[in-house]
């Protein structure tokens, strides 16, 4: 594999290379993102190139959070990344990606950016997709990879691809878990070991509200309010927790796909989860 920081070379190295798979990622590698590049290798074939990106994007994180923080691990990353079977980890500087202030950003539609996650962190959405999208210019990959794990990041960039007509299929891949059935995420590392265990609460409260709904319980605002009342009861700090379609995220309706999703703080850690029914 190699490791790359800079535009010019990354272009350089894939120039000649028509089948290209995409992962970002900012880091800290855990199984979730290295089950979403093998399946990039298995997508693109032996001949194609699989390309991760590593990079801790300041726009997407609001001044109050943990921009500074977050864990940046990139020699152990770079090691999973090979063993995966990665091609090219392109890991750029901030001066390189962003060398003036990124004035031109990709602004989502607010329907699907400023609910959920778009709601309780303004800015955030069009922070990822300006990202995205400069990488997927700098990439120019024939497909990208993006997790489960969050639900609604995936979805805003699908609807971004299709309006802006970008040339690259979009995979959905599932969301890795620990046995007990916790969602990976670089931030578990920032969870003591009694927060941890307690972590696990987040996605038994998303399969609690599933079976409320599957037992028959139609009243959804009370599934939901039960569902924040375990949790706070239990020292979280939950933000919202929600059963929505799978289409839009819209309010459930009898007959079609729904997804529950919830985002909660626990101590200092903010995680998120979600199920589909
Ligand atoms: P990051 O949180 O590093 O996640 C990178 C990719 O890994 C995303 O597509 C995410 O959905 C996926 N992922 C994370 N945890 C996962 C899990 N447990 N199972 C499966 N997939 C998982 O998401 C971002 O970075 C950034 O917003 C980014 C898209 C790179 C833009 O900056």
């Amino acid at each position: 594999m190699k490791l790359i920081h800079t535009i010019a070379e990354l272009r350089a190295a894939l120039a000649g290379q028509p089948r290209r798979a995409f992962v970002p990622t900012m880091g800290n590698l855990h199984e979730g993102h290295l089950a979403l590049v093998r399946q990039a290798r298995v997508a693109v074939g032996a001949e194609g190139a699989v390309i991760a990106s590593i990079f801790v994007n300041r726009l997407q994180f609001a001044p109050h959070e943990d921009f500074d923080t977050y864990p940046r691990t990139l020699t152990r990353d770079a090691e999973l990344l090979q063993a995966a079977g990665c091609d090219y980890l392109f890991a750029p500087s901030e001066a390189e990606l962003y060398p003036e202030p990124q004035g031109y950003k990709l602004q989502p539609p607010t329907e699907l950016a400023d609910i959920l996650e778009g709601h309780f962190r303004p800015g955030f959405f069009t922070g990822v997709c300006t990202v995205v999208h400069k990488l997927f210019n700098i990439v120019q990959p024939t497909l990208a990879v993006f997790g489960k794990k969050d639900y609604q990041q995936l979805m805003v960039i699908r609807r971004m691809v299709a309006q802006m007509a970008l040339p690259v299929q979009i995979l959905a891949g599932e969301t890795a878990r620990s046995e007990q059935g916790l969602a990976l995420s670089s931030r578990n590392g920032y969870l003591s070991e009694a927060e941890r265990a307690e972590a696990l609460r987040l996605s038994r409260t998303l399969k609690e509200l599933i079976a409320g709904w599957r037992a028959g319980q139609r009243d959804v605002a009370a599934l939901e309010a039960a569902a924040l009342q375990q949790l706070s009861a239990h020292g979280w700090q939950p933000d919202y927790v929600c059963l929505r379609r799978q289409l839009d995220l819209g309010a459930p309706a009898e007959g079609q796909p729904l997804v529950a999703l919830a985002a909660a703080k626990l101590g200092k850690t903010r995680l998120i989860d979600n199920l589909e029914l």
